[in-house]
């Protein structure tokens, strides 16, 4: 085990992981809410290269996989918001964070992660690999949550605009929302991910890499200009507040 292993895996209270779990094991297990600050963030990153011993995942796969792990956190954020909605909560909804929310899974998941998971998701069904009907049910996942995304966006802007809609409305139609989100990103997680790992050689990649372009995370990337800057923070300090 290297020798940094125990540490990290006491640290973030992982040791059910073994050198043996791929990055996509650990990815799917991890419980985003142990992670409270920046400098731990950073540490998942170490923590990951550390598990894969030294194995260097492509970028393009690396970026996909950093993605599933901020989806985590900022689905976790926004089922928090959308709970203030229910009729028990004692919390009022912040509804500038959730159109942000929104507005972001629009800008970047939607427009980026999923298309690129499209291309590289043909190039496992051209493999005809075991889990096609899954890659074929996924693919058709994209487009749900493209289209669920843009709906639910327009739901949060009338309230916004100050048209009336139900409070029961608007937390039915943003928890199956966000259960969608979650469903499908584990399904990826577990099944798909991995394969990536399997099936693509180096000149798989080059090939991949003609056809997806990397983009900036405008919320989580350090090189963007923050336009989510107030939901960036927020979701910090949300995550700091769950660990106290
Ligand atoms: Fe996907
Ligand atoms: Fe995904």
């Amino acid at each position: 085990m290297h020798r940094y292993l125990a540490y990290y895996l006491s640290f973030f209270n992982l040791r059910k992981f073994s050198q043996q779990d791929s990055v996509s094991d650990i990815y799917c297990m991890f419980d985003t809410s142990q992670y409270n600050c920046e400098h731990n963030h950073a540490n998942v990153e170490l923590l990951m290269s550390v598990l894969l011993g030294g194995v260097v995942m492509h970028k393009i796969q690396h970026q996909l996989h950093t993605d599933h792990y901020h989806l985590q956190r900022l689905l976790n954020c926004l089922s928090h918001e959308i709970g203030c909605y229910d009729f028990d909560s004692k919390q009022v909804p912040d509804l500038d964070i959730i159109l942000s929310a929104l507005d972001y899974l629009r800008t970047y998941p939607d427009k980026w992660h999923h298309p690129s998971e499209d291309i590289i998701f043909n190039r496992l069904l051209n493999r005809k690999v075991k889990v096609s009907k899954l890659i074929k049910q996924l693919q058709i996942e994209h487009e749900k949550i493209i289209l669920e995304t843009k709906k639910i966006n327009e739901l949060f802007n009338s309230v916004a605009d100050d048209c009336i809609v139900s409070a029961d409305e608007l937390l039915t139609g943003a928890k199956k929302f966000i259960e969608l989100q979650k469903q499908h990103l584990n399904k990826e997680n577990e099944f798909i991910y991995p394969l990536m790992n399997t099936e693509f050689s180096e000149k798989d990649w080059r090939e991949i890499e003609k056809e997806i372009k990397l983009q900036d995370d405008p919320l989580f990337s350090n090189r963007s200009k923050k336009e989510f800057d107030q939901l960036y923070r927020y979701i910090l300090d949300m995550e700091e507040s769950r660990s106290t």
